[in-house]
């Protein structure tokens, strides 16, 4: 019987790993496993046994990685030290040097440093593309592409990528498809649904929710997640097993919470665009049945003096992250897109006025309240 979202955030098969029949998966805090004698090693060898070596395999993170790709209809997932492990993972079970990488412009910082300095490196090429121009991408095509990179909901400027087009324009020239769904989660969109092959998560953000764990996931095709897997094991970026636990923890709010801070968002950005000091305010459009995310990033016009309106927001505090239940705001021009070029900053609208809003849990009066009295104290 298919089950709903809700119910499977919180019912998923990991009774194999409920020792004494828990409720919970305990803890597996353990760098390795035992053997009673050279057979039983043999047996991991032989497939027969599923743990050697917390690096190779541990049932946390394994847990995080099945319940993930539950959500995400995908057949298949792994865990990562990180979500920029999880990406490096997943770009390496399609690429290797000489291939080359088409990726959307619009991206978070860190991906693109990763890209740019990091797999240019290890003899991958590159290309950033504007991706709300298909035909621009189609034209960017090599011979040796190998992969489409982007993501769902795009950072800072909240773009909702036309996922169906770009699997399509990716099929017809043979490629792989790579979407980071961090701002969306699997609670407003599923890429593996629409034909994406690899779809990761910053299970830092919304998955974790409580922004105290970093971690990564990767879930996709069977075949590109066991090579991820080989990669995470080889280059050693797997993740430690109290950070899955707290990660599928966090899971298990996360319809609740995500019901709650995209309806906060809505009602915040309704109100945001309302007033005469803001320029610009980016809030998705038509994202998913279930709303346009949690994220509203806006330009604040220039009657506004942007250091004191950082300094004026009482409960909500500047943080360089995002998707926790507390309302907080970054900066992406000295924070998460720093490694951008002034250049390319401009022409992707990462400008002086630019603020990201994760919206929390609070209630909504409270946190419009605080960005209304920002502005009005921040007014030159
Ligand atoms: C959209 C997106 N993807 C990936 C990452 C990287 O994740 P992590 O910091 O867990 O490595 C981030 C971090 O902010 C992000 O916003």
């Amino acid at each position: 019987m298919s089950q709903s979202f809700n119910t499977k955030t919180v019912h998923f098969k990991s009774e194999q790993h409920r020792p004494n029949n828990s409720k919970v998966t305990p803890i597996y805090q353990t760098s390795a496993f035992s053997f009673k004698d050279l057979d039983d090693v043999e047996a991991f060898y032989n497939g027969e046994k599923d743990y050697l070596y917390s690096r190779v395999g541990n049932p946390n993170p394994d847990e995080l990685a099945h319940v993930v790709s539950n959500l995400e209809n995908a057949p298949a997932g792994v865990s990562a030290a990180s979500g920029l492990a999880a990406i490096l993972v997943g770009v390496l079970s399609v690429c290797q040097a000489g291939d080359h990488i088409l990726a959307s412009t619009d991206i978070y910082g860190g991906t693109y440093e990763l890209f740019e300095t990091e797999l240019t490196s290890f003899g991958i090429e590159l290309s950033f593309v504007d991706f709300k121009d298909l035909n621009a991408v189609e034209q960017a095509v090599r011979p040796n592409t190998k992969l489409v990179y982007t993501e769902s909901i795009t950072n800072p400027l909240l773009y909702v990528e036309d996922l169906t087009a770009i699997v399509a324009f990716s099929n017809k020239h043979s490629l792989k498809t790579m979407v980071d769904n961090t701002f969306a989660t699997p609670y407003l969109i599923t890429p593996y649904d629409q034909g994406v092959n690899l779809v990761v998560h910053s299970a830092t953000k919304y998955l974790g929710g409580h922004s105290d764990v970093t971690a990564g996931v990767l879930v996709g095709d069977k075949d590109l997640i066991q090579r991820a897997r080989s990669k995470a094991i080889h280059l050693g970026p797997t993740l430690a097993p109290m950070e899955a636990w707290l990660t599928v923890r966090g899971v298990k709010t996360l319809a609740l919470r995500m019901e709650k801070q995209v309806s906060n968002a809505e009602k915040l950005a309704r109100t945001l665009l309302e007033n005469p000091d803001v320029k610009t305010v980016y809030y998705p459009k038509n994202a998913s049945p279930n709303g346009n995310g949690a994220i509203v990033s806006i330009d604040l016009n220039d009657t506004i003096d942007v250091k004191t309106f950082f300094q004026s927001l009482g409960f909500v505090k500047i943080i360089p992250t995002l998707a926790g239940v507390e309302t907080t705001v970054s900066y992406p021009k000295t924070t998460s897109h720093r490694a951008l070029s002034e250049e390319v900053r401009q022409s992707l609208g990462i400008t002086t006025g630019l603020v990201r809003i994760s919206v929390g849990i609070e209630d909504i009066k409270d946190i419009i309240q605080a960005f209304e009295q920002a502005l009005t104290n921040s007014r030159k």
